[in-house]
């Protein structure tokens, strides 16, 4: 056994740790590089749109809030998740999401395909106080969202920053950035964003 050469990497700790880099490396490289050179991973999907303004604004409440601590934004390939949220999540739905927000953690339901799926009044109920339409809800309440202005001067430095990512923003777009969420409620920006999510790819079977 020894001539194998077997022995001799198991008893040398820095050979050992030096290969397992490298074939973990090779590995990694080898699942990951080809990703960006597909189109199903770097081109949106057919009717996606770059989130508006008002959307981009709501979308960093959802972070600030820490709303992906308790829902996800991925439905997995599987015939239980399908059945109950619609045509599973795919790559090209997420291009313009810097970062995605697909989280795995599911204290409450997935929220890829929540856009549309209630009015605008059922989400400001809703958000002001979950246990109002859903009695055994453990969500926390968002009250405050109603009172607080959106950021309206940030807007445009927002889109900005995503157009050298790759977002097509036009320079309209972006002009007209801080009128669009002016005079806009936080809890309407998150609305927005939430009524936006996965209506680009729903009900597909
Ligand atoms: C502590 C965990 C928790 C946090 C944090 C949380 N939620 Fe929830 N959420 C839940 C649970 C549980 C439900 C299911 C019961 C209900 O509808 O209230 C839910 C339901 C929802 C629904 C309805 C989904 C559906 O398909 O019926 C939406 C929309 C939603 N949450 C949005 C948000 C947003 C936006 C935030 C951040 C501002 C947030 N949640 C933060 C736990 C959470």
């Amino acid at each position: 056994m020894d001539s194998s050469g077997h022995a001799v990497i198991e008893k040398n700790m820095g050979l050992l740790i030096v290969l397992i880099v490298l074939a973990i490396s090779f590995g990694g490289l080898v699942e990951i590089v080809p990703l960006f050179f597909q189109k199903s991973t770097t081109e949106p999907v057919a009717g996606l749109k770059p989130y508006t303004a008002l959307e981009l604004s709501g979308r960093d409440i959802y972070i600030r809030e820490g709303c992906y601590n308790c829902h996800s934004q991925m439905i997995r390939p599987f015939r239980a998740e399908t059945e109950r949220y619609g045509h599973y999540s795919v790559a090209g739905e997420f291009v313009y999401d810097s970062p995605f927000q697909w989280g795995s953690k599911r204290t409450g339901p997935d929220l890829a395909r929540v856009g549309g799926r209630y009015s605008d009044e059922w989400h400001r109920v809703h958000l002001i106080n979950p246990r109002d339409l859903v009695p055994e809800s453990n969500m926390p309440a968002y009250a405050w969202l109603a009172s607080a202005p959106a950021d309206a001067a940030g807007a445009p430095a927002k889109m900005r920053a995503l157009r050298r990512l790759g977002v097509p923003y036009s320079d309209a777009d972006i002009e007209g950035a801080a009128d669009a969420v002016k005079g806009k409620t936080e809890l309407e920006a998150l609305i927005a964003y939430l009524q936006g999510l996965g209506t680009a790819l729903r009900n597909v079977r």
